[in-house]
């Protein structure tokens, strides 16, 4: 089990400082949003601040998830800037396009996940199984952060878990908090996306360590 952390909600003049205190933490991955102002209502990073990322810190794994409906430009970008991992929406493309860049993905040695909003049936991540390394599970409507947690997800973290077998690891991002990881994790989930619950702490590191606390009981 892992906490992943999202740096959107940190401050962006701020962020070697805010991801230094996440690794002094013992932060192994960060959950990098990438938003395009189409896919979804809000802008982000680009690829630069991964080419970033991974040259201030080559140890650490960057996770991209991927909210954009361009992916023929931008995939290939955020691969060359070093991307560990490639988060792709079900509802960003079709199926067949999906295909073609989870096999890019996996023949640029990146990890491919797939990455299911909050209406979409749990269902369609059947066909892809042999090919994800993850799946992501929305728990709020992707776009900003500090967001309420559906309580609804908890039904489909365990039906895809059901679907999925043990093995394939389950992540989930939006709303995570003391009381909902908790929710999550019982209903099968392993990785924990948390944003505004940690980087609007006082102290990352305590904050953190409630988290841990609450992820090995
Ligand atoms: C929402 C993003 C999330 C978000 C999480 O669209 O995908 O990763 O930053 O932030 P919190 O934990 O504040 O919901
Ligand atoms: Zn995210």
């Amino acid at each position: 089990m892992m906490i992943a952390p999202s740096i959107l909600n940190a401050n962006n003049l701020n962020l070697k400082k805010d991801i230094d205190e996440a690794v002094a933490a013992g932060i192994s991955r960060f959950h990098i949003d990438i938003m395009d102002g189409h896919f979804v209502p809000n802008l982000s990073f680009g690829p630069q601040l991964v080419s970033d990322f991974k040259r201030e810190f080559p140890s650490i794994k960057s996770e991209i998830h991927f909210m954009s409906d361009h992916p023929d430009d931008l995939v290939p970008a955020f691969v060359k800037a070093g991307a560990d991992s490639v988060e792709l929406h079900y509802e960003a493309m079709s199926e067949a396009k999906l295909n073609y860049w989870l096999d890019y993905l996996a023949d640029h040695h990146v990890a491919g996940a797939l990455v299911l909003n909050p209406d979409t049936p749990v269902k369609v991540i059947k066909p892809f199984l042999g090919k994800i390394k993850q799946v992501l599970v929305m728990t709020v409507h992707p776009g900003f952060g500090g967001q309420k947690f559906i309580a609804e997800s908890a039904n489909r973290i365990k039906e895809i878990r059901e679907i999925a077998g043990s093995e394939l690891p389950i992540e989930v991002d939006g709303g995570i908090n003391d009381q909902t990881i908790k929710l999550a994790k019982d209903a099968g989930a392993n990785v924990f996306v948390v944003g505004s619950y940690l980087y609007e702490a006082a102290d990352f590191a305590s904050q953190m360590q409630k988290l841990e606390r609450i992820m090995a009981s």
